[in-house]
């Protein structure tokens, strides 16, 4: 029998509630999602790459064909050493759509067996980025209900700085 496995890659810097939305449809369609952490690739992130791990492994704890990993480099030479067939994407409101398209064209080009999937997330987090979540946090503001409580807890730790 076929199975489908994707990677849901991206930095995760930190987890929103629209990420793990999109994380349980995802695992719902394909028979295996690994979700995969980028490194290095900002310059000061708000949480490391074990950090954010962490917090992605203990969101998807009760669903058995999530994995988290991490990669560097080209996404698609990890798709393929993970011999998986499909990225998955999440595209929140048309804004999003003119990068994503270029990288899933580009992505393409790269590596033309593979295909990516877009999942749109539940419209109440279609406002909601790691960018803005971080920033509202470090200026103040309530980020409740917009990321999952261990992250919540995480940031409190972290405090404000
Ligand atoms: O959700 P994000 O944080 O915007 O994720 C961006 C990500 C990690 C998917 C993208 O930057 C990426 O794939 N980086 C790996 C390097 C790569 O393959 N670049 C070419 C993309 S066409």
């Amino acid at each position: 029998m076929n199975t489908i496995k994707a990677i849901y890659p991206g930095t995760f810097d930190p987890m929103t509630n629209g990420h793990l939305d999109l994380i349980a449809r995802g695992a719902r369609i394909f028979d295996h999602l690994v979700v995969a952490v980028l490194k290095n690739m900002e310059k000061s992130p708000l949480f490391t790459v074990p950090e954010r791990c962490a917090m992605l492994t203990a969101a998807v704890e009760h669903m058995p064909n999530v994995s988290i990993e991490t990669f560097d480099g080209l996404l698609v030479d990890f798709v393929r050493s993970q011999q998986a067939q499909a990225i998955l994407r999440g595209i929140r409101a048309i804004s999003d759509y003119e990068y994503e398209l270029q990288m899933a064209l580009m992505n393409r080009r790269l590596a033309p067996e593979l295909e990516t999937v877009f999942m749109m997330p539940a419209e109440k987090f279609s406002y909601v980025s790691s960018r803005l979540v971080k920033e509202i946090f470090r200026l103040g503001g309530s980020v409740e209900g917009l990321v999952p409580e261990l992250v919540l807890d995480k940031l409190k730790e972290r405090g404000r700085e």
